[in-house]
């Protein structure tokens, strides 16, 4: 086993409307959802089918509060080409980005719940983006992405996981070897099993497209994976301490 590993986090706040300018509540119930799914404490890990039971992983890793800052704009909507990270474009410049996880929640628009930036990239970028209705359980929350599950899947990826289906035709791989094969994203709720390229997909993975209730498990490859940029020489070193 691995030594626990902390990642200290900052919550950017911006908002044009009272209502994304989410409490520090709403925040903090993100904190908790983010460290229960890491940590495999989730209270619905239960749920995980026996096929699949001793490949659930408690990824050690745990996530710390280190800030919150608040950013009024006229802007009501951002997209995705980063421009609520850099001040010159009326967004906030990360904090630290090489020691610290930056979280912007802001209205992305065009129906975006999140979206992450893999290791390797820029600096000046770097960090995950949520709109405000899919970040944490309570206050300005939307069914059914109010599970705090779109910054879990997120964080995954900034953490260097693929989409669990390794967004291609069964062959295309996500990296992890302990995740089965499918050619496409679930959505919803499936059935169990819900197979595809002749094996049980892990619908019920955080990697899947599925509603927050209905995904609740990591894998150890994918553990594995994520430890392995916070580790020595991986691309996110100094992020663990
Ligand atoms: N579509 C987003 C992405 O690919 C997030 C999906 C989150 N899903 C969820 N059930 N919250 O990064
Ligand atoms: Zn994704
Ligand atoms: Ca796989």
């Amino acid at each position: 086993d691995f030594p626990v590993v902390n990642i200290p986090v900052y919550v950017h706040v911006i908002y044009n409307t009272s209502q994304e300018n989410i409490s520090d509540a709403q925040i903090n119930s993100q904190m908790a959802v983010l460290n229960k799914d890491f940590r495999m404490t989730n209270s619905d890990a239960n749920q995980i089918p026996n096929e699949f039971a001793d490949r659930a992983a408690d990824t050690q890793i745990n996530f710390t509060l280190a800030g919150v800052t608040r950013t009024f704009s006229s802007r009501t909507s951002w997209g995705t080409r980063d421009d609520m990270k850099k001040s010159s474009q009326g967004g906030v410049d990360p904090i630290d980005p090489a020691n610290y996880l930056n979280m912007w929640v802001c209205n992305i628009g065009g129906g975006i719940l999140g979206y992450a930036q893999f290791p390797g990239g820029s600096p000046d970028t770097d960090g995950v983006v949520i709109a405000p209705q899919y970040f944490g359980t309570q206050g300005y929350v939307a069914a059914p992405f109010d599970g705090g599950r779109t910054t879990t899947h997120e964080v995954g990826h900034y953490l260097n996981l693929r989409h669990i289906w390794g967004d291609g035709r069964c062959r295309q791989d996500d990296f992890v070897i302990d995740t089965p094969s499918s050619d496409r994203a679930n959505y919803g709720c499936p059935a169990y099993p819900t197979t595809h390229c002749k094996s049980t997909d892990m619908t019920m993975n955080y990697m899947d497209y599925v509603d927050d209730a209905c995904m609740y498990m990591f894998s150890n490859g994918q553990k594995l994976r994520m430890r392995a940029v916070l580790e020595a020489g991986g691309a996110r070193e100094s992020l663990a301490n």
